[in-house]
């Protein structure tokens, strides 16, 4: 017997354990209810007297070791799991690489294809005041045209607002700079609007302003043209309707034939075979003199589109909150673009 348990020492000595489930299955064996040492404490009734002593001192040797080997290794384990979670050294896997947000892919290509005939990009703060966002517009207090946009204004000064559009930019811009000018505004805008498919309290504008001598409609019109067929292909229409705003005289909204059915007629686009884009005009005369430009001198026009509204068409995104809510699958579509 005695023997028997000199040998068990020398196994128990030699143990080392490659995982915390071979270090438990140990505890369990030595340790446990049924396990070896219990056996033998059992046994021990039955060792004659002149043997009791070494036998005693034999098992209570083998449980200190048994004891002291798992509070050895018990440690070591939980480091390794921890630290294989937080290997530094570890290659980074390369199929999994962000990507822009399509909005940013977007503006960036609205800001490209400006750039080519010569319009740089100026920008302007999201809070605004009254009069950048609406009175130097031409859009007094109390006009209706402030109706067109529900506009967040900061309760304890009504003259403090988040922008609702973007051409804000164009009053800021022609109070520092002179004509010629040719600029470009991308940025965030606020409306106090319900969010739906078609709608939301945040979204992107980019806003064109050109103001040099004598630029007339057809100047508009050709830009636009030209911008329309670089974004959406070369078979491209565009068709201007007449429209409304307090900033330009005369003002157009511009449609681009729907790039789904080829101008034919189809769900997106109502059977028009149109879908509109954008809103412009000739920039009115107070508009100028409100930012300091002599309007007998220099004429120009303005235009402002939606960020979101190009991207939903040009990708056949047909809800607006998808780009704001940042599913995965959804950005991950975008990746190779
Ligand atoms: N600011 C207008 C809007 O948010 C868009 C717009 C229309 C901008 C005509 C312009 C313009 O510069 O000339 O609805």
């Amino acid at each position: 017997m005695l023997e028997k348990v000199k040998e068990v020492v020398e196994k128990v000595n030699k143990f080392i354990p490659k995982s915390e489930e071979e270090l438990n299955n140990f505890r369990i064996e030595y340790l446990g209810k049924k396990g070896f040492l219990n056996d033998l404490f059992i046994s021990f009734r039955e060792v004659t007297n002149d043997q009791k002593k070494e036998f005693g001192a034999t098992i209570n040797n083998l449980k200190q070791l048994v004891q002291s080997k798992i509070e050895e290794h018990k440690d070591s384990f939980e480091v390794e799991a921890e630290s294989s979670e937080i290997d530094l050294t570890r290659n980074v896997p390369l199929d999994n690489l962000g990507s822009r947000h399509p909005i940013s892919l977007i503006r960036n290509e609205i800001v490209e294809i400006f750039n080519r005939i010569g319009f740089t990009v100026s920008e302007g703060p999201e809070i605004e005041d009254d009069w950048h966002n609406f009175s130097a517009l031409n859009t007094p207090k109390e006009h209706p045209a402030r109706d067109m946009q529900d506009t967040f204004f900061i309760q304890t000064n009504p003259d403090i607002l988040l922008r609702s559009h973007t051409s804000t930019v164009q009053v800021r811009y022609m109070n520092e700079n002179k004509p010629p000018i040719r600029t470009l505004s991308p940025g965030r805008v606020y409306r106090n609007e319900a969010i739906s498919a078609r709608a939301h309290c945040i979204f992107h504008q980019v806003e064109g302003l050109y103001i040099d001598e004598s630029v007339s409609f057809a100047d508009l019109k050709q830009c636009l043209l030209y911008f329309a067929k670089e974004m959406f292909g070369e078979k491209t229409k565009i068709r201007l309707r007449p429209s409304y705003f307090p900033f330009t005289e005369p003002s157009a909204e511009v449609d681009v034939s729907c790039n789904i059915c080829s101008g034919k007629g189809c769900n997106v686009c109502k059977n028009t075979g149109y879908l509109e884009i954008l809103g412009c005009g000739m920039v009115d005369p107070n508009v100028l003199e409100n930012c300091g430009i002599d309007s007998k001198k220099y004429s120009g026009f303005a235009f402002g589109m939606g960020i979101e509204r190009i991207a939903m068409l040009k990708y056949g995104v047909n809800d607006l909150r998808l780009f704001f809510e940042n599913d995965v699958r959804f950005l991950k579509q975008f990746s190779l673009l």
